[in-house]
């Protein structure tokens, strides 16, 4: 039969993917995957149990174990709701550093495939076109200036009510960027066939338009069996 539909949704940080992708999949009726909140909640773990970072297998089976589930938009540990706590610096961070060690990316494919479920998935993170969803029916991959992306993340902590320091921030940003790009297991880069959309100067509707608009055109070509 027909391939359950993904979309998948890559790009650096606070490029607006996971704002883009939830929207995309709250319009299709699509399951979302938030894999970064995987490399996250792996982050969280480990801090809260002060594993070496340095220490691959341990970091591994923290990840294979990760007792989580997704209830809406409620990102859960075992009973405890950490949406709020997986969304601070110094645990992206800590992802972002854990997300290098090549078992720690394999302990989490498993998870990553099961939200494939009908009617379609959106996924978004830095290799779901490029490694976990390698033939998604589209992939698009998002991005937008450093400052554009610094001074958006400024906006989401302090909403939340977190500190933070635009200088900080930008050096952060670039660091993320620089290890996301530069490791040498599934380093973020565009997908083949991925489509580009720089949102620098694109507010997050049009960026959904943009993509719901990319989707409905492979659907068709799908259909016409082109
Ligand atoms: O929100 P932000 O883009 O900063 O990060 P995220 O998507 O929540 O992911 C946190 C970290 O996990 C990123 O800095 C990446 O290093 C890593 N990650 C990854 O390596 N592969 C993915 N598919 C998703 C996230
Ligand atoms: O998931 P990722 O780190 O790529 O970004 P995000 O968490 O979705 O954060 C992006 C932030 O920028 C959100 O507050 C969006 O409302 C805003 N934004 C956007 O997503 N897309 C634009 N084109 C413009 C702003």
């Amino acid at each position: 039969g027909t391939p359950i539909p993904v979309i998948a949704i890559d790009g650096p940080t606070a490029s607006g993917k996971g704002t883009v992708a939830h929207r995309v999949a709250d319009r299709l009726g699509f399951h979302y995957l938030d894999s970064g909140a995987l490399y996250r909640l792996t982050a969280l773990v480990a801090l809260r149990h002060e594993t070496s970072l340095k220490d691959e297998h341990a970091l591994a089976k923290l990840a294979a174990g990760l007792p989580c589930s997704f209830v809406g938009e409620h990102i859960y540990l075992g009973k405890e709701d950490v949406s709020q706590a997986i969304r601070r610096e110094e645990v992206g961070n800590t992802a972002s550093r854990i997300a290098v060690l090549p078992a720690v990316r394999h302990a989490l494919v498993g998870l990553q495939l099961g939200f494939r479920k009908p009617p379609g998935l959106v996924a978004d993170g830095r290799d779901m076109g490029t490694v976990i969803f390698p033939h998604a029916q589209l992939k698009v991959f998002l991005t937008a200036s450093v400052a554009a992306r610094a001074e958006r993340r400024y906006k989401q902590l302090i909403e939340k009510g977190f500190a933070a320091n635009m200088a900080d921030l930008l050096q952060d940003l670039t660091e993320r960027d620089a290890r996301d790009a530069n490791r040498s297991i599934a380093p973020l880069k565009p997908a083949e066939g991925a489509y580009l959309l720089d949102t620098s100067d694109m507010n997050a509707d049009e960026a959904v338009s943009q993509v719901l608009n990319w989707y409905a055109a492979v659907r068709k070509r799908h259909d016409a069996g082109g």
